[in-house]
């Protein structure tokens, strides 16, 4: 059987040693800011914000969280970005993805100030991680690659495979193991004989939003997986279920290390946007 990779336990370390930072901040009379900004009633969405809204406070930092309604104008938001650019107690921006369809998501993205980008959605901030630069690195690219190298060590040489390119975590994914050295496939949709591809993978990073596509048929004996993939399934029961991108039962038998969902990727998401804003709070204060 597969070995757990506890991403539970590794954040929650993650958040003590961030908690550690934010109090010698406090000392100089620094208190970090994270504001969110949700638009609309994706009940999805409404969960993450909440957590993060929390946790953010639990490590001592402030917390702004602005809910606005659907129906809310770009222009409003917009506005909402530009005010928060500007405010002083703010050092990281969030707005949760998706926003609705009247929005467009790079408009206001390209609004962010890039310093404040916690999510490393700007395309300053790409373009200046895939150069290899400092820029911020998407959180769950970011928490993924620190179970792995928990898990693994060095990197160097490893075939990896992510199976997704969404630019919130395939794509960044895909450059960060590329930075760590790994020989780095990009499967997706229209990939052909996926399973091979699967098959030849040391390290396999599932991020597709299908619950439990890839079986353990499709793994290699002895490979470290990390299931990014958080669905919910409705049971007959009325009680809904979570399952990953990946067939848990039948992926334990045959990989070496395997992230559970819940419990894996979830957590360490959450743990890397305080980093991302511990790190910004001390860029800024500079
Ligand atoms: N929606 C799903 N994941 C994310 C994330 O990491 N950041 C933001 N802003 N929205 C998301």
């Amino acid at each position: 059987m597969a070995q757990l990779i506890d991403g539970k336990a590794f954040a929650a370390s993650l958040r003590n040693d961030i908690a550690e930072e934010v109090a010698k901040l406090h000392q100089q009379g620094i208190t970090p800011g994270l504001a969110v900004i949700l638009v609309g009633e994706d009940p999805a969405s409404q969960v993450y914000v909440r957590n993060k809204g929390k946790q953010t406070i639990e490590v001592g930092m402030s917390s702004f969280v602005h809910k606005l309604p659907e129906s809310t104008s770009q222009t409003d938001l917009l506005a909402l970005i530009n005010k928060l650019n500007n405010d002083n107690s703010v050092q990281g921006i969030l707005v949760q993805i998706p926003l609705p369809d009247h929005i467009d998501a790079d408009t206001v993205i390209n609004a962010i100030d890039p310093r404040k980008d916690v999510d490393g959605f700007h395309p300053v901030n790409v373009g200046r991680f895939s150069t290899g630069g400092n820029g911020t690195i998407p959180c769950t690219p970011l928490g993924c690659l620190m179970l792995l190298k928990d898990q693994l060590g060095d990197l160097s040489g490893a075939r990896a495979l992510v199976l997704g390119r969404s630019n919130i975590v395939g794509k960044p994914m895909s450059t960060l193991l590329l930075n760590e050295n790994c020989t780095v496939t990009t499967a997706h949709s229209r990939t052909k004989d996926l399973q091979e591809e699967c098959r030849r993978a040391d390290i396999l990073i599932v991020a597709v939003g299908r619950p439990e596509m890839v079986k353990g048929s499709w793994i290699k004996p002895g490979a470290t997986v990390i299931d990014v993939g958080i669905n919910r399934i409705e049971q007959d029961s009325g009680k809904a279920r979570l399952v990953g991108d990946v067939q848990f039962s039948s992926a334990a038998e045959v990989a070496g290390a395997i992230t559970p969902v819940p419990g894996g990727v979830g957590p360490m998401t959450i743990a890397c946007l305080l980093l991302n804003t511990l790190t910004a709070a001390l860029r800024q204060n500079d």
